[in-house]
Order: structure tokens, then sequence, then C-alpha cells
């Protein structure tokens, strides 16, 4: 990898990004039909649908880029690992409750990482001069923190249900 300049880096940290988008929206699948918890279930639903939503801005940008940005030259190695941890949890066997609140250890380790990426392209469109750019980031940026806060408040009740299982 050669990096010369802010763009360049921005660009990186944008493929990063949708790569890790589109693991996210193979791996949400198997996750609804394991979640045991209706509540969790729909919480996973509705990330999906909004997930699809990210790769949508993402791919407004790549569009505004144009075509010597390839927007799948990139595999985001360590969301690759985080998925790969998350699917052990997927296919553990043994008690569903305990395993919904494993799910949701993985799904937030998962959110927070999406949040320091979102913050950081964010920032450097800011400072590239691109605002709109900026702004779609903000959006997505701001439902992954509130799909964080919504996994946690979801933990609340599903560990208690975990620890009595
Ligand atoms: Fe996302």
């Amino acid at each position: 990898m050669k990096l010369e300049s802010l763009h360049e880096l921005f660009v990186e940290e944008l493929q990063d990004l949708y790569s890790a988008e589109n693991q996210i929206l193979e791996a949400l699948p198997k996750m609804i039909e394991k979640a045991q918890s209706p509540d969790l279930r729909r919480g996973f639903q509705s990330h999906l649908e909004q997930t699809r939503g990210h790769v949508r801005r993402l791919d407004q940008i790549f569009d505004q880029l144009g075509k010597d940005v390839d927007r799948n030259g990139k595999t985001c190695k360590g969301m690759k690992g985080i998925i790969k941890d998350g699917e052990d949890v997927v296919k553990a066997k043994g008690e569903p409750e305990v395993r919904d609140a494993g799910m949701i250890a993985g799904a937030q380790r998962v959110e927070h990482y999406e949040i320091a990426g979102y913050g950081t392209v964010r920032t450097y469109a800011e400072q590239l001069g691109h605002r709109d750019w900026a702004q779609l980031l903000e959006q997505t940026l701001q439902e992954e923190k509130d799909t964080d806060l919504k996994l946690s408040q979801l933990a609340g009740h599903i560990n208690i249900e975990a620890r009595a299982a």
C-alpha cells in the first residue's frame, strides 16, 4: 500500500467500510434466524434494513469518486475476524438465551468497529472540503450509535434471562 494524500487514505478507509458493511449484510440473516428473543430478532432485522441504506450511502460517494476507484477493492480483515468470532457463537449449541447474550456481545463489537470507521471518514470528508459526503457519513454514524445503544438496552433483560437459564 502506498499513501500519498489524505484523499487516498479517505478512499482506503471508505473501501474498508464498504467491505465491512457487505460482510455484515451476509452475517445478519444467520443471526436473525438464530435469535431466540423476538425483540432481538426484530432488532437484527431492522439493522439489516439500515445496513442496506449504509451501503447505498457509500455507493453515492463512490459514484462521485468515479471509475478510477474500485469500491470492491479491499477486504476488511478486521470485520472478517469479528464476524468469524460471532459465527462461533451463532453456531453454538446449548441455551438459546445464553447464545442471544453472546450474539449481542458480537453485534456490539461490530458496531464499535463501524463507529470508529465512520467517525474517521466523516472527519476526513470535512477536512477535504466535502460537506455533502461528511453529512451522509454522519447519518450512518448516528445510526450505528443508536444501534449500539439499543443493543445495550436489549442486553439489559436478555443477559438476565441468560443468567436464569
Ligand atoms: Fe452499518
